[in-house]
């Protein structure tokens, strides 16, 4: 475990432009959410590995993050988030690890509550809870004053609709643990927060709505509060603020359009 220290956090400009140079490891990071913050952090510099379990998917957002140009290196890492030898794999591949984003996570347990297995029911505990304790863990290891573990959350959480229990009850529970690692993670100065998404182009998006063309997108998007969904880099763009302000710990930052308040 990283020490236990009295240094207070670092002092550093709080802005995202500090990141560069730093490294990001992005456990789902291979499409979405996780790549649109992957884009924004290549693009300010910052030396990110993204890790997911599809390697031809991954293979492609790397080389996708690659042909953008840049110095900064970008490396994939093949891992599933639930499986805690691969996780500790991707950071052994990393090296120096600044900052953790987790937005691995997907529709399990999804549907009527007739129909949720308990298979289905566990697989999410391990994809999302577990796999959030492991990265707390491991951080908690390895990162150095004044970084950072970003998890994911949704607004179902807060706003369900039938059919959503399976899913949404880790989300929850991802939720809970924010306050609790960020009080267990605060004297090695490591900060923890989490960001509750609404409704965000994305493939799972996509896919879960049934919205396979822009079009489609474009259509379902003008009952959304500001009119359209937001895209895959105005989400990733949160946890990019998270991590690089040293002074945002145990926080979870709806970030939904003004949807809730809908
Ligand atoms: N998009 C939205 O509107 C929205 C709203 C609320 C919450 N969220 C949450 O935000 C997160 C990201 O969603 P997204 O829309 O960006 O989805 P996405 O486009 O499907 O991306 C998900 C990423 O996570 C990876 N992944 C999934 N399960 C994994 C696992 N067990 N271990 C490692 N990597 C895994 C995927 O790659 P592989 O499949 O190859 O592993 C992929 O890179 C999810 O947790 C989702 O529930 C999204």
């Amino acid at each position: 475990m990283a020490d236990i220290t009295t240094a207070p956090v670092p002092v550093r400009s709080p802005l995202p432009e500090s990141l560069a140079g730093s490294t990001v490891l992005i456990i789902g990071g291979s499409s979405g959410i996780g790549l649109g913050a992957a884009r924004l952090l290549h693009g300010l510099g910052a030396r990110v590995v993204l890790a997911g379990r599809d390697k031809a998917r991954l293979d492609a957002a790397v080389d996708d993050l690659r042909s953008a140009g840049g110095d900064a290196e970008v490396l994939g890492a093949v891992a599933d988030a639930a499986d805690e030898d691969a996780v500790r794999a991707a950071f052994d591949l990393a090296g120096t690890v600044d900052h953790v984003l987790l937005t691995a996570g997907g529709l399990t347990g999804a549907g009527p509550i007739e129909t949720v297995t308990a298979d289905a029911a566990r697989l999410a505990y391990e994809q999302r809870v577990w796999g959030a304790l492991i990265t707390a863990r491991i951080a908690a290891e390895r990162l150095p004053a004044g970084g950072s573990v970003t998890l994911t959350s949704g607004v179902l959480v807060t706003r369900p609709r039938p059919g959503v229990a399976g899913a949404i009850g880790v989300a929850g529970g991802v939720e809970t643990l924010v306050g609790a690692l960020a009080v267990e993670l605060a004297p090695r100065r490591v900060r923890v927060n989490a960001v509750r998404y609404g409704q965000f182009d994305t493939p799972l998006f996509r896919g879960a709505g049934n919205l396979p063309t822009d079009d489609a997108v474009a259509a379902a998007g003008t009952s959304a509060p500001l009119g359209r969904f937001g895209t895959a880099e105005e989400a990733g763009a949160v946890p990019v603020v998270l991590m690089a302000n040293p002074y945002l710990n145990g926080q979870i930052f709806t970030a939904d359009g003004g949807q809730s308040l809908a």
